[in-house]
């Protein structure tokens, strides 16, 4: 019997595979053992949890998805959900290193890349042994993405000079290699965008200061800049012209990935209220036995199983689709909306139940509130997953 969010109530048997399980095991065992113990003090310091990475990268939770052959563990896009979980309900800001470096950076070079890009690139990721990162968004374009102005210019030897900004850039401040989005040619809009394959160890490469961020603090945020770097022909990933179809696709994979992270950052905060409305008296009795605390309680638990369930929709989806059936853009969005507005809702109830110790560092629940914002701006807010939804049910734009 598969478990899901650790309560045999809530168990569901979807026919989990030993491998599935076993990889939810060990990311546990790493998470609990490891991630947990050191959570307060990574929040508290903002120091990037590198050994820890380098643990998760040794147990294959770096390239879930990545084939043996590239240095991962070859699994599927249900254990992906399943480690991911885990490791975010320990600590959100390792989660947000770790899905990064496997849905953004490793999934679109193992799907758009060349074999010596993933024996490169994918291979020192997927193992841990370097960070990857993923640099679509730009100082005045986020949500609107074609609208980037960072700019690669073609030479006649056919390489690119690359010049300009990118920003929010997730690991940026320790990532070795990049995904860089830039544009080729600004007449075709989405059309003139092309994705390059970056070493931040190159002249040319700058990294800005380290954002001080509300949460997910340990995982490092930076802007980067290009002056006259030059890519060579075979550090183009993909394409010519084919750069944001890539990022699109690639961030419907990441976004089952948050939809994870959220679901982990709930389940850690409904767990600690479950326990907390049992212990906690107040008018001589605990105060889960009152309606209101009951409502607020059932109310989260429908909230994080529905997230869950639908994210395991677009994790098989996914599965479908590479393995030939229909796109999961649809129930990628789905399941990020959902999951990351029961994250805020939950971790907001979670610090409501338990008053001023709720809004204590003394407690990690003031932490899991922090955290969950993230999930609702990140790869796509939640107006722009509400668009892609629509968009695609109605045919519309
Ligand atoms: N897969 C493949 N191709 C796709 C696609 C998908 N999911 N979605 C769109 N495309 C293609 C379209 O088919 C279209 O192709 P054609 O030119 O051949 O017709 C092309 O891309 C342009 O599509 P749109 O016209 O729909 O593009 P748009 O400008 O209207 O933008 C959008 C659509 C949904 C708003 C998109 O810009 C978007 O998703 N914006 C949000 C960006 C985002 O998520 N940023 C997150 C930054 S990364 C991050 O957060 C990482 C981190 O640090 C953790």
């Amino acid at each position: 019997m598969a478990i899901l969010c650790n309560r045999a109530e809530t168990a569901v048997d979807f026919g989990f595979t030993e491998e599935q399980l076993m990889i939810q095991d060990v990311a546990r065992r790493i998470a609990q053992e490891k991630i947990a113990p050191s959570a307060e003090h990574h929040d508290r310091t903002g120091e990037f949890p590198l050994d820890n990475i380098r643990t998760l990268g040794e147990n294959g939770l770096m390239g879930i998805e990545v084939p043996a052959e590239y240095g991962g563990a070859g699994m599927d896009p249900i254990s992906y959900v399943l480690a991911m979980v885990e490791i975010a309900a320990a600590d959100a800001a390792h989660s947000t290193i770790v899905s990064v470096n496997n849905s953004l950076f490793c999934n679109g070079i193992l799907k758009f890349g060349t074999e010596a890009q993933k024996q490169l690139y994918v291979r020192a990721i997927a193992e841990g042994r370097e960070i990857g990162a993923f640099a679509l968004t730009e100082p005045q374009s986020g949500s609107d993405a074609t609208a980037m102005r960072c700019k690669a210019t073609k030479q006649a030897d056919g390489s690119f000079v690359i010049n300009g900004k990118k920003s929010w850039i997730t690991s940026g401040p320790v990532a070795k290699y990049f995904v860089l989005f830039a544009m080729t040619d600004p007449d075709k809009g989405a059309r003139g965008i092309t994705a390059f394959l970056i070493d931040g160890t190159r002249a040319g490469f700058h990294r800005g200061k380290t954002e001080p961020k509300l949460g997910i603090r340990a995982s490092a945020t930076c802007e980067i800049e290009f002056t006259d770097y030059v890519v060579q022909p075979d550090e183009v990933l993909g394409e010519e012209g084919h750069g944001f179809k890539i990022a699109m696709s690639v961030l419907d994979a990441g976004r089952i990935g948050i939809a994870s992270q959220a679901i982990g950052i709930a389940r850690a905060a409904y767990e600690a209220t479950l326990a907390y409305v049992k212990e906690r008296k107040a008018f001589g009795q605990p105060i889960g036995s009152f309606q209101m605390t009951q409502a607020k309680i059932a109310d989260m638990k429908c909230k994080l199983d529905a997230a869950l369930l639908l994210t395991l929709r677009a994790a098989w989806q996914k599965g479908r689709f590479e393995a030939g059936g229909a796109k999961f853009s649809t129930e990628a969005a789905v399941a990020k909306l959902t999951a990351s507005e029961a994250a805020m809702w939950i971790t907001h109830q979670a610090l409501q139940i338990h008053g001023g110790m709720g809004y204590s560092k003394e407690m990690p629940i003031e932490r899991y509130f922090r955290d969950a914002k993230i999930t609702e701006i990140y790869e796509g807010t939640s107006e722009i997953q509400r668009l892609v939804i629509a968009r695609n049910e109605t045919g519309l734009r």
